[in-house]
């Protein structure tokens, strides 16, 4: 059978670093994300080929990629038949945001169906989580927490919607600072930081009041307080990075020049608030009033900005 499905990638505003489990992507702290339209990831798989291969933005995948997908196929059915897959994405690779959070949730999305199972929407994220930790959040749109869960087996960490997304007409500027691969990537900055920062425990056990905060901010539409709290993490979890040792840097002099341009013009009321995830790359989250604004602020720091907006759901089209 053959299935098609779509999806938005998602930021952390509560950040997801480190894990309670490596094998089944289990976070140590909860999170709380917003899915990001227009950017998407359509992905159709054919479930019943006669070799497995699979095509990512036009390009045949080989190594690690192949290896990763086959894997996570394996996930969605241990007798899977050989399988084709073609994913593309309608954003550039290089466009400052994850892609791997849209990339698993539209994958998990079309593999169950094209293999004929009908998973609920909390075993699909379930599944998400395993290729992505960050995917698990993007099965939905709007507003989407991810508890750290307490079974061993996972099945209480997962992504869970905690608002629409028409709860809050809010925009997120792209800044992007470097378009090049990151040379660490996430998983092995998290493993790295648990081993051997001094701060870790601290970011375990503080994570649970910042999620809370951002929750009630959420719910009371309170931008003031969910980008303090939103800043808060991201600095929190950049400093955990840093006391690792030697230290995980994915922050640049023109993510700090963003950071700056962001302070002033909140210093001159301009409602923004800025956030970065496993690269050098700043979004900043702020009202669809002031948008346009921020954007030429930052656009006198950097060449390549986009504005995005919340997204809507992962679907299956076909
Ligand atoms: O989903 P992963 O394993 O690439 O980890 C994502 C980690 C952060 O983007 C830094 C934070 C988050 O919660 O998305």
């Amino acid at each position: 059978m053959k299935a098609t499905a779509t999806s938005h990638p998602n930021i952390a505003l509560i950040k997801y670093w480190g894990k309670r489990n490596r094998a089944l992507n289990l976070p140590a702290v909860p999170s709380l994300s917003i899915t990001l339209a227009p950017f998407e990831t359509r992905t159709t798989v054919s479930w019943g080929e006669d070799a497995d291969r699979f095509e990512i933005n036009g390009q045949v995948a080989s190594g690690d990629a192949a290896n990763r997908i086959g894997a996570f196929l394996d996930l969605v059915d241990p007798k899977r038949p050989p399988v084709h897959l073609e994913s593309t994405n309608n954003f550039p690779t290089a466009a400052g945001l994850a892609s791997s959070s849209s990339a698993f949730a539209a994958l998990a999305l079309a593999a169950n169906a094209a293999a004929g199972h009908s998973r609920s929407l909390a075993e699909l994220s379930i599944l998400a989580r395993q290729g992505s930790g960050s995917a698990c959040r993007s099965l939905w749109g709007g507003w989407v927490t991810w508890a750290a869960g307490q079974a061993e087996d996972g099945s209480d960490s997962h992504g869970t919607p905690l608002a629409p997304v028409d709860h809050w007409n809010l925009k997120v500027i792209v800044a992007l600072v470097s378009g090049e691969k990151k040379a660490i990537s996430s998983r092995a900055g998290m493993l790295h930081t648990e081993a051997t920062s001094p701060l870790y425990p601290g970011w375990v056990t503080s994570a649970e009041a910042d999620i809370e905060e951002a929750i009630a901010a959420v719910k009371s539409r309170d931008l003031e307080r969910l980008g303090t709290a939103m800043e808060h993490s991201t600095m929190k979890m950049h400093g955990t990075m840093l006391s690792a040792n030697p230290p995980v840097r994915y922050l640049k002099a023109g993510s700090m020049a963003v950071l700056d341009a962001v302070e002033s013009l909140r210093a001159q009321g301009v409602p923004a608030w800025a956030t970065m995830d496993a690269g050098p790359n700043v979004k900043v989250l702020t009202t669809a009033e002031s948008a346009e604004q921020v954007e030429k602020a930052i656009q006198e720091i950097v060449q390549t900005t986009h504005i995005l907006h919340i997204g809507g759901d992962a679907r299956l089209v076909s």
